[in-house]
């Protein structure tokens, strides 16, 4: 959601910025825009759509040193050129990640005092009041501090002066910005990737502090403008690890990726059917609250069947956008544990600090290293998918159950079980490896979609279902089998497509009935089944091995990843970066 970069140094900018952009594309953006320094005056280019659109409309090898860059996820106001980023009014031009939830009240009063104001956006109101605090500041670093105690929202802004070209500042709050340096120039970017073909290693922006940023230098001001001196992080993955490598999409090369997503979160939990020390143990909980988003969300669904069986203790799973604004009952045993594939969707956030500030344990199960949540959890386990590009998550979700498998044995003392991990990489790699086509090709004609399934595959259903939501634009709903009669059947026709996820033997036989429901009705089904059927009350079937409970929910989900990929690919859909999605969520 919403990238930015900013470069300046000894080598042409635009091809700098643009590659930073491109990098940046997975966050989701509906437009992208350049602010550049060139003969002394800052020039603007701005283009909706993709960025392939404004790289048509500049010169790379324009004479120019400085610049930032942005991809605008539309919040206030449509996407088209004029709320593109960046934004300049007076002496600045700025581009933005977040929101400015009293922009309109800062806005009024600015109007009132003569300013003129030509998008619809919260972002230009803070260039309005960066150049109206300058006026009486008359010092950059000052203006930002000021200006940034009057917003109230969430921010990372990449800033540029006309009476400072020979810098480039930056502040966040709640969004996150990195910033690093090569011998060429320094950087300010909204993640890693964006400065990866240049170097990996790279510093963590804090809340509220500034950034200076020239061709030789970083400086670093905290909220009294004292210096401080930054740690450097180094990037563990290569730069390979963020190409395609062949792959026709990110979200396919992602899928074959999960048998190593798998092991590596495996291994780095467990050695030899152990646990090792990575693996701290949470028993003295008594009862778990799992707070996440999307696909994390459903992930922890999953996982509340683990906890439950085996640690026999309560688990509540609650959509982190509810769970922020609802009364809450804990007692001092209960963990909050936040699962955030990007450690920055900001209600996740925003939860994990609710409950941190009413004094209760928090656990983060992040994928992105020293993202907002795996710093402010008490906490953070990481999985070890690597890092996940295509905005449909798929190696993460399956790095997440993993984890969340093996957290709750820990927690249940059953390290006995452990050994039904051991191979399961070759059982992802065959399921990956399967031709889906032909179910993709009895389903992508149609705009409504069923998934059915009891228990954890319910879980699972859902997942599946926002799959095919997010990369194919299916409308698909996913019901607990059981459900089904109490209002939804009545959608079901002739040839309906109905998906029935069927792993849990102890109640296959009641996902049995509801499917002949559905198919005496004239539904299509397919079915996903570890179980021996031989019956024909299915249209088409997917064999899943039969694996230990404790593991088959890592695999099942699989399938309908694949399904709903091959689905878009033949709806001819963005697949990995689908209209209106982004992959780091940061705005509420
Ligand atoms: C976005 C992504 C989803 C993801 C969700 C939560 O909507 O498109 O794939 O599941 O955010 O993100 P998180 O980074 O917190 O796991």
């Amino acid at each position: 959601m919403c990238g930015i970069i900013g470069y300046i140094g000894k080598d042409k900018a635009l091809p700098r910025i643009l590659s930073g952009l491109k990098s940046l594309e997975y966050r989701g953006y509906d437009s992208a825009g350049i602010a550049y320094v060139k003969n002394k005056k800052i020039i603007v280019q701005k283009e909706v759509g993709r960025i392939s659109n404004l790289e048509k409309k500049i010169n790379l090898e324009e004479d120019t040193y400085m610049g930032i860059g942005h991809t605008r996820w539309a919040t206030h106001g449509e996407a088209n050129k004029i709320n593109s980023h960046p934004h300049t009014l007076g002496k600045f031009t700025i581009v933005h990640n977040g929101i400015i939830e009293n922009y309109q009240s800062l806005k009024d009063e600015l109007i009132k005092k003569g300013v003129k104001f030509v998008s619809e956006t919260d972002t230009e109101v803070i260039a309005a009041l960066l150049n109206e605090n300058y006026k009486n500041e008359k010092d950059i670093l000052k203006t930002i501090l000021k200006t940034t105690k009057e917003l109230v929202g969430s921010y990372a802004l990449g800033i540029i002066c006309t009476d400072d070209l020979e810098h480039i500042y930056a502040t966040r709050c709640g969004s996150p910005l990195i910033m690093a340096q090569d011998k060429n120039g320094s950087y300010i970017a909204s993640d890693v990737p964006a400065i990866l073909n240049y170097t990996n290693k790279y510093y963590l922006l804090e809340e509220k502090e500034i950034a200076k940023i020239s061709s030789e230098e970083i400086q670093v001001f905290d909220d009294n403008l004292q210096q401080v001196q930054k740690e450097m992080h180094t990037f563990e993955g290569s730069v390979e690890t963020i190409l395609l490598n062949g792959y026709e999409h990110f979200m396919l090369k992602e899928i074959h990726e999960e048998d190593t997503a798998f092991k590596n979160t495996l291994d780095y939990y467990v050695q030899n059917n152990k646990f090792k020390e990575t693996m701290p143990d949470f028993k003295k909980y008594q009862s778990i609250h799992i707070v996440a988003c999307g696909s994390a969300y459903y992930a922890g669904l999953v996982s509340k069947y683990i906890f439950e069986e085996y640690v026999n203790i309560p688990v509540k799973v609650e959509l982190a956008s509810e769970y922020r604004y609802q009364k809450n009952f804990y007692d001092s045993n209960t963990l909050v544990i936040i699962i955030s594939q990007s450690g920055e969707t900001a209600d996740s956030l925003a939860s994990l600090k609710m409950a941190k500030n009413a004094g209760i344990d928090t656990l983060a199960i992040v994928n992105v290293t020293s993202s907002s949540i795996a710093r402010e959890a008490k906490y953070t386990l990481y999985t070890k998918a690597g890092v996940e590009i295509a905005v449909a998550t798929t190696k993460a979700f399956i790095a997440q159950v993993t984890l969340l498998s093996l957290v709750a044995l820990k927690m249940a003392q059953r390290e006995d079980l452990l050994q039904e991990f051991k191979g399961i990489e070759n059982y992802i790699q065959d399921l990956v490896n399967r031709d889906y086509l032909p179910y993709a090709k009895f389903l992508y004609q149609n705009n409504n979609i069923f998934f059915i399934g009891r228990g954890v595959d319910y879980a699972l259903c859902l997942e599946g279902s926002l799959k095919l939501k997010e990369a194919a634009y299916i409308n698909s709903v996913a019901l607990a089998a059981g459900e089904l009669k109490h209002g939804t059947i009545s959608l079901i026709e002739d040839n309906t497509p109905v998906i029935s996820v069927c792993t849990d033997a102890s109640i296959a036989l009641k996902t049995i009935s509801n499917i002949k429901e559905v198919k005496a009705r004239k539904a299509k089904v397919l079915l996903i089944t570890n179980e021996d059927i031989n019956d024909n009350f299915y249209d088409y079937k997917i064999d899943l091995p039969k694996l230990h409970p404790v593991v088959m929910s890592i695999i099942t989900v699989i399938p309908m990843q694949l399904i709903a990929y091959e689905v878009a690919k033949l709806r001819g859909c963005d697949i990995d970066k689908p209209r209106n999605l982004a992959k780091s969520v940061t705005v509420e």
